[in-house]
């Protein structure tokens, strides 16, 4: 346990340093970052009138538990040796040592453990270990307790050798100054809905949307919650698996492990010529090449799954957009199944046009080359139209 070592970050890095008479109190990231090149975190650093203190009371109990579990260690240490020594000396009244260190010990580590659980509690950050296991948007249990939400995120033990808050805070600097140049422009009013875009005719009023432009997810095996696991917990959209399985239902199937057995998005492709090839094409090659396994299986109605749930985003989305809303997707080719190769560009805006859009253009932004196959990956913005008629 480390108590009462107060969390002092540096130019560049952080280091651990006490400074008489000052207490950092850091609000969650500090309140401001510095404008120049360098990286560093500000606290509201609050000076003592020269010969006091403005040790909090927080802070005391901290220093209390600190004593408290150091203390701890000598009282095991008797706790260990008065038997020995009552047998040794053949004074049996030394052994009551033995039963009394005990209780010490136990009030001890109480009072350990009540400075660290208030520290983790009150965000007291200033501790190392709570700086290190906690943060300001995790539920009263995680902070209390040592539970921690799986699969995948958990506090590990901290890896000195890599400076992780000086690169992310890189990257806030980076956004901080996007945003500063948007200062004094005219804000417009924006609603954010956290749901299913196959869904969303539940939320948007018909006739009112005159753009639509977004980065779906590609066919590509990806769980993107996954990729988006950490700040989904950090922010709290995630607490459980329960939410987190709920999280995977509302997104578009675009991997195996978000595969459902009432899955039926593939019915709004089940005519598709191309889809049904390509599906068709993964799983000849999945029997060619002997590939058993249930994920492998799966492969062909992912495909399937994808173009459907694309396509049941793109048909409910027809009533709520204006005559001659432009719409623009960035979608990239993939050849994740057993190589077999999807211009998933090409599949979207034949789907689209198949549900009454127009397809204005296909721009092209970049190409990546597939390792396995050698082949170009086209990344491309499809750019649709809406006429104004359902077909
Ligand atoms: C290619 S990524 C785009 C990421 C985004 N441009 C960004 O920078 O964070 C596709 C995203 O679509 C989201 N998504 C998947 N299915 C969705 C659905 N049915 N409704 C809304 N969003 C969905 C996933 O969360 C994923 O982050």
């Amino acid at each position: 346990m480390t108590l009462g070592r107060h969390w002092w970050p540096s130019k560049g890095g952080i280091t651990l340093r006490r400074r008489p008479g000052l207490v950092a109190r850091p609000a969650l990231v500090g309140r401001r970052l510095a404008s120049d090149a360098h990286c560093r975190i500000v606290f509201p650093a609050v000076a003592a009138a020269p010969g006091t203190s403005v040790i909090t009371p927080s802070q005391q109990l901290i220093e209390l538990g600190h004593l408290a579990v150091m203390l701890a260690l000598p009282v095991a240490l008797l706790q260990a040796l008065a038997p020995l020594l009552a047998r040794a000396l053949r004074r049996p009244e030394l052994a009551t040592i033995a039963v009394r260190g005990a209780w010490l010990q136990l009030a001890l580590a109480a009072l350990g453990w009540a400075a660290l659980t208030q520290a983790f509690v009150t965000d007291n950050f200033s501790v190392w270990y709570v700086a290190q296991n906690s943060n300001s948007a995790l539920p009263l249990v995680y902070k209390i307790s040592n539970l921690h939400f799986g699969p995948e995120v958990g506090v590990g033990k901290p890896k000195s050798d890599v400076a992780v808050v000086v690169a992310w805070l890189n990257e806030i600097q980076k956004i901080s100054a996007d945003l500063s140049l948007l200062h004094g422009a005219k804000q417009a009013a924006s609603e954010i809905f956290n749901a299913d875009a196959r869904r969303i005719g539940e939320y948007v009023t018909p006739g009112t949307i005159s753009a639509v432009i977004t980065s779906p997810p590609y066919p590509n095996e990806k769980d993107y919650t996954r990729t988006t696991r950490l700040e989904s917990v950090l922010l709290g959209f995630i607490s459980s698996k329960e939410e987190l399985r709920s999280l995977k239902k509302g997104f578009v199937r675009s991997n195996t492990r978000g595969v459902y057995k009432e899955d039926d998005d593939d019915r709004w492709v089940a005519h598709h010529p191309e889809v049904n090839r390509i599906a068709d094409a993964i799983e000849a090659r999945r029997k060619e090449l002997g590939k058993t396994s249930g994920f492998e299986r799966m492969y062909a109605r992912v495909a399937k799954l994808y173009f459907g749930g694309m396509a049941r985003h793109l048909a409910e989305l027809r009533p709520l957009l204006k005559p001659g809303a432009q719409l623009a997707y960035v979608v990239g080719d993939q050849a994740s199944y057993l190589r077999v190769m999807i211009r998933t560009g090409e599949l979207l805006a034949d789907i689209a046009q198949s549900l009454g859009y127009r397809l204005k253009r296909i721009d092209l932004f970049r190409t990546r080359l597939a390792t396995a196959s050698r082949e170009q990956l086209r990344e491309e913005v499809v750019v649709l139209e809406w006429p104004g008629k359902e077909k």
